[in-house]
């Protein structure tokens, strides 16, 4: 069965804002050509996550992820799928203030067609966003655990577990939402937590470990696709047996090679 949406068009922000309460959204990541073109008539959005940092680079966080890096996969991403609402995912220290944050969002609309940026933060960081998005740079937030702020709270941890925990979470989500964002990710967040958060603002959530609660889902897609081994979080489920899959059909090409049935006639010219 196929879901490729025949209404197929464009995303923007003003229909994904719409969307809430609507449809729910689904956003995966991609970091290629390949992988985005065939995601794009599916997805609500594509985020080009600086999870690439650990996934496609191999490192143990995503902290030493790069403006560079980031704009040569979302070129990618955006060459792949030319009508997917592409987010490129602002890597660390690259809007540590309102100045830089600006240069570097500028910069990536220039270089590639990214639709919006994404920002980790809550209230810490509101004036950042205002900055950017009364500068016409689409912006979508990133609350709860932080992947970039794990070195400096010392491990990912889940967030809304406290009364008071849960408070902070929505004043950030209100904060990122009067500074003019235009959705936002909850990753790492209690379910009863999530949902207060959702119902306290007008912008659609997109949530990662978060529950169904929230107005949409992300996956990372190597994670979906189970092509990462190194571990499976709670919140994550396989759609398919990437690597097995992978590592079988290598297998199966070695062994061809050996008994010299690959090529056959057929596959020569
Ligand atoms: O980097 C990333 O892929 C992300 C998602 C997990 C939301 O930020």
């Amino acid at each position: 069965m196929s879901i490729i949406r025949a209404d197929f068009e464009k995303m923007n922000i003003n229909k994904i804002r719409k969307a809430k309460g609507n449809k729910k959204l689904s956003v995966i990541t991609a970091y290629d050509a390949l992988f985005a073109k065939l995601f794009e008539e599916m997805a609500d959005m594509i985020l080009v996550g600086d999870s690439l940092n650990m996934s496609f680079a191999g490192q143990k966080d995503t902290l030493s992820a790069n403006l560079e890096q980031m704009i040569y996969h979302t070129k990618a991403v955006c060459t792949g799928a030319p009508k997917a609402f592409v987010i490129l995912d602002m890597p660390f220290g690259t809007y540590i203030n309102k100045d830089s944050a600006l240069k570097n969002a500028v910069r990536v609309y220039q270089e590639c067609n990214a639709a919006a940026v994404k920002v980790e933060g809550g209230e810490d960081k509101a004036d950042i966003i205002k900055h950017l998005t009364s500068n016409s740079i689409a912006v979508m937030g990133h609350i709860g655990l932080m992947p970039q702020y794990v070195r400096s709270e010392g491990g990912y941890k889940v967030r809304g577990k406290t009364k008071e925990d849960t408070q902070q979470l929505i004043k950030d989500a209100k904060a990122v939402e009067k500074a003019g964002a235009f959705c936002i990710v909850i990753e790492g967040v209690l379910s009863q937590a999530a949902k207060e958060i959702t119902q306290a603002v007008n912008i659609p959530t997109i949530g990662i470990g978060a529950g169904n609660v929230t107005d949409g889902q992300v996956l990372v897609w190597s994670d979906m696709l189970g092509f990462f081994e190194d571990f499976k979080p709670k919140f994550v489920r396989h759609y398919l047996q990437g690597s097995s899959l992978v590592k079988e059909a290598v297998h199966e090409y070695v062994q061809d090679v050996q008994n010299e049935s690959f090529p056959n006639k057929n596959e020569e010219y």
